[in-house]
């Protein structure tokens, strides 16, 4: 019989939660040229479990990954942890493929949005993630994902200026998980509630105060 190159729905969620699932079989419901950067740009398995766990996925909580990529933090989190979960992404290729990767799993709890910081509205969210998403600006060609869009250190001080106000904005009780940071500073009504090495990158929990 011939299978998938990935496993299939049922197995991808018991592997997740059985934490046996590697990041390269998960990495397999990619296209090459997606997989093959991965550790470098998507979140490994077990930082995006981990992150999903911190901002309550498993009590249904719904969370915004700004700078979603091909999804991998949404996808892994919906079947491994719970959770709703949107992806918001400025290149127009990587959500369509985020989107069939959705379609693949038969996830219904995720959704993936073509936009930029202009489209987040986060009283939407009870959670935010941010891997790192603006570092490319300050990065030479070989760090980039692709020339598809503008890069560069004016739009990397614009784009920290506006999430650190959006965050500003946030509801109080608002969770927000960071890996590897993402450039700005926690706002003054924030408390760090968590903070875990993993790999070779910081995983804070950030929480709004009432
Ligand atoms: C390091 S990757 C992280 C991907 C995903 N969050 C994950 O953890 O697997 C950062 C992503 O953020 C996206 N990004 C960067 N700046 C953005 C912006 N201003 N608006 C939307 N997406 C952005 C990039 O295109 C890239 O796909």
């Amino acid at each position: 019989m011939n299978r998938p190159p990935f496993p299939v729905r049922g197995e991808l969620t018991y592997r997740l939660q059985a934490g046996t699932l590697g990041d390269a079989e998960f990495d397999a419901l990619y296209p090459s040229e997606v997989a093959a950067i991965s550790s470098k740009f998507w979140t490994p398995i077990e930082v995006a479990m981990r992150a999903a766990e911190l901002l309550g996925g498993a009590d249904g909580r719904k969370i915004l990954d700004i700078g979603a990529g091909v999804g991998k933090f949404c996808l892994v989190g919906a079947a491994g942890v719970g959770g709703t979960y949107v992806g918001i992404e400025q290149r127009p290729r990587l959500v369509q493929i985020a989107r069939e990767a959705a379609q693949t799993l038969k996830l219904r709890s995720v959704e993936f949005r073509e936009g930029d910081l202009s489209s987040v509205d986060l009283r939407e969210f009870d959670g935010i993630y941010l891997f790192n998403p603006f570092e490319e600006n300050v990065r030479g060609p070989k760090d980039h994902i692709d020339e598809t869009v503008p890069l560069s250190i004016d739009r990397y001080l614009e784009d920290v200026a506006a999430t650190e106000a959006l965050l500003e904005q946030a509801a109080p009780g608002t969770h927000v998980a960071i890996y590897h940071g993402f450039g700005g500073r926690r706002p003054a009504d924030y408390v760090k509630v968590v903070e875990e090495r993993w790999r070779y990158g910081r995983l804070e929990l950030w929480k709004k105060q009432q």
